[in-house]
């Protein structure tokens, strides 16, 4: 099958506002992040085209054979999924293309032995945002936008500024003034973003500003609630599933923070099924840390709304949310797929990360909230050893280095104890003299290290 022959998996697409008993339509032309009528959220709703399944999996493999820069991304080639967008406008840095690991550590560590990571740090600016980014940014320029604008704990603020960079787009990040990882700051810099700190303000706080913001002609908002992030961030599934031959898991875990990505999981989970691709669903687990846990919590009371953390706290800074916007759909995403809902402690975070570190992988803290939580639902029996997992590792280890030295340092805080954490498997450097006879007695003596 040749790229003429292949043609979009949707005969038509438009927004349609998420409150059920609004639903209207709007098309992907305009500049919206809102319903118009009801204010409440929005997605990119799709009418099948008639297309068989088999020769577009097929298609897609092909493509990792071709030239063309849209089949070198992970997102692009992928594009009958997503809404269109004209290649002229498509911004991309080859983004996705993930690996997909077995981990031997881990899993002991947790108890199963079927558990695979998927590792979303190995994105072009080091976290899973880079899926969406790509896609909202392209829509952006297609739009004619000049100014691209994000509230973010981090890592949708260095992917938006590499976007734009790409696109020539002027980049306004606003970030809260404490709780950012380094590494991610310093790329927002290092990219061109102008780079502003609020004070005394939380991710909830800023996320208000840059939405009345967006309101302006000209500036687009590239936060979670924008459908096309969404959009994008489907295709981590898709690749997923290629990866695995469309061998659906028993299971994905994911962390939980604004929860856009358990929610783009569970849309192309739907739409992949509507299409005829896959038969089931697997089920989706969302992990929250425990100082900012307003969908665990819900889930634990077996509410239909989620309440408010006014104050979240958690190490795990990229997961520090205390309002996420699309708690609503995370919901519907947990009952339809049988998933569990859970909050892991600092030190459970800490002890998990430091365990993928073991696997020669790594990844940012909110990351290994993943294992954590396959660990605690395993302890609860909640979990059969040999279920065949997937877990999401969000962001790189280079994200959050402060974190990583604190932890083999014995220097973490848990900050809901105000107690240093004491890492089982911290592994501090050892100051040496500058004799051969002083480190040579390393070499094969593990005791004198940390007992390996
Ligand atoms: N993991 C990492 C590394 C993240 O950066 C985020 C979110 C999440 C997990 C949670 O994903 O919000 O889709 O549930 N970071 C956002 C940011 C909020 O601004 O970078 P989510």
């Amino acid at each position: 099958m040749d790229e003429a022959d292949m043609c979009s998996l949707w005969r038509y697409a438009a927004f349609e506002c998420l409150n059920e008993e609004c639903r209207r339509q709007y098309p992907l032309t305009e500049k919206l992040f809102a319903c118009p009528e009801c204010g409440d959220l929005l997605q990119v709703a799709y009418e099948p085209a008639d297309q068989a399944p088999d020769p577009i999996r097929a298609h897609w493999r092909e493509r990792r054979l071709s030239e063309n820069p849209l089949d070198h991304s992970g997102v692009w080639r992928f594009r009958e999924c997503l809404p269109p967008i004209a290649p002229r406008h498509v911004v991309t840095l080859r983004e996705g293309n993930t690996p997909v690991y077995p981990a031997r550590f881990s899993a002991q560590y947790a108890g199963v032995s079927n558990l695979l990571f998927k590792h979303l740090g190995f994105n072009p600016t080091g976290s899973f945002k880079d899926y969406g980014m790509t896609v909202a940014v392209s829509q952006a320029r297609a739009l004619g936008a000049r100014v691209l604008i994000c509230a973010s704990t981090g890592n949708t603020s260095a992917s938006m500024a590499a976007y734009a960079a790409r696109a020539g787009m002027r980049a306004i990040v606003l970030i809260p003034s404490e709780n950012v990882a380094l590494g991610k700051i310093a790329q927002a810099l290092e990219y061109g973003a102008v780079t502003l700190q609020v004070k005394g303000a939380s991710f909830d706080d800023v996320l208000r500003l840059v939405r009345e913001l967006s309101a302006r002609p000209d500036v687009y908002l590239l936060n979670s609630l924008n459908p096309f992030r969404i959009e994008g961030q489907k295709t981590i599934l898709i690749e997923l599933l290629d990866q695995l031959g469309w061998n659906v898991p028993e299971h994905l875990v994911v962390p939980g923070g604004n929860l856009g990505n358990s929610v783009a999981l569970f849309k192309a989970m739907e739409e992949l099924q509507r299409l005829g691709f896959i038969a089931r669903f697997p089920k989706l687990t969302i992990v929250q840390a425990q100082g900012a846990n307003p969908l665990a919590e819900a889930v634990a009371r077996g509410a239909r709304r989620i309440t408010p953390v006014p104050h979240p706290r958690t190490q795990a800074t990229a997961i520090r949310i205390g309002y996420p916007v699309n708690w609503r759909r995370a919901l519907q995403a947990l009952e339809a797929t049988g998933g569990f809902c859970l909050a892991v402690s600092e030190a459970e975070i800490a002890e998990a990360k430091a365990a993928i570190g073991r696997d020669g992988i790594g990844c940012e803290p909110a990351s290994a909230a993943t294992l954590a939580g396959i660990k605690r639902l395993r302890e609860e029996r909640k979990l059969a050893p040999s279920e065949t997992i997937v877990a999401l590792l969000t962001g790189h280890l280079l994200k959050d280095p402060e974190y990583t030295m604190r932890y083999h340092s014995g220097q973490l805080e848990d900050v809901l104890t105000g107690r240093h954490i004491r890492g089982r498997l911290a592994n501090p450097p050892i100051p040496v003299e500058p004799r051969l006879d002083a480190v040579a007695r390393y070499l094969y003596d593990f005791s004198l290290s940390d007992g390996r």
